[in-house]
């Protein structure tokens, strides 16, 4: 069945994108698959079946299309955390590095309510970087951050272990050197 279907298979590795010596992992192939599709949204969302999640929240842009799905399954609302500036509402924000530089990710400021049993989701995890400040935006509101899910994780960029250190369990599906 759905478990069945090789994920990693379905991944396309883009050499040198966006620049010389990054091995660049696309999910638009397995996205534009409807097995693929299918399959990473049952796997991301089976540990959580049965762990009252009551929001699922996505980072944009890539986090959007399997969180949106991820939550529909879960019978929850989903939870959109914008790049800077995008937001219509009052929204709080969190700083992060970036390769050079840093950037700001955003959440509405009345997201969640506190204590709420949240679900994080992304297409992938590298640093984690980018998952740490949307846990942080997440704590800020006084989320309770049940688990992240990624379906892709690059073990040895740390980002699961950097999350770990904060309290954040993480769930991945597939993992490229
Ligand atoms: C990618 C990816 C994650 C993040 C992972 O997004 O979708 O959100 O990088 O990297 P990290 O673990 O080192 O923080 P990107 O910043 O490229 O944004 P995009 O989805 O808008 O293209
Ligand atoms: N693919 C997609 N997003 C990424 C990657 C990648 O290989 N590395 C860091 N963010």
């Amino acid at each position: 069945a759905d478990v069945d279907v090789d994920l990693k298979s379905l991944v396309r590795t883009i050499p040198d994108y966006p620049k010389p010596g990054i091995m660049f992992r696309d999910i638009t192939t397995l996205i534009g698959d409807a097995a693929g599709l299918r399959s990473a949204v049952e796997r991301l969302v089976e540990p959580y079946r049965d762990a009252n999640i009551q929001a699922v929240a996505g980072i944009e842009a890539r986090g959007f299309i399997l969180g949106g799905a991820v939550a529909e399954k879960l019978n929850c609302g989903f939870i959109p955390i914008r790049k800077k500036g995008k937001l219509p509402y009052t929204a709080i924000g969190q700083d992060y590095e970036l390769e050079y530089g840093i950037d700001v990710i955003e959440i509405h400021q009345d997201a969640i309510a506190a204590g709420e049993r949240v679900l994080l989701i992304d297409d992938l995890i590298a640093t984690g970087g980018t998952a740490e400040a949307a846990a942080k935006l997440l704590r800020k509101l006084d989320a309770n951050l049940v688990g992240a899910a990624f379906v892709i994780d690059l073990p040895d960029l740390g980002g699961c272990a950097r999350l770990a250190s904060l309290g954040v369990k993480c769930h991945t599906l597939i993992g490229f050197e």
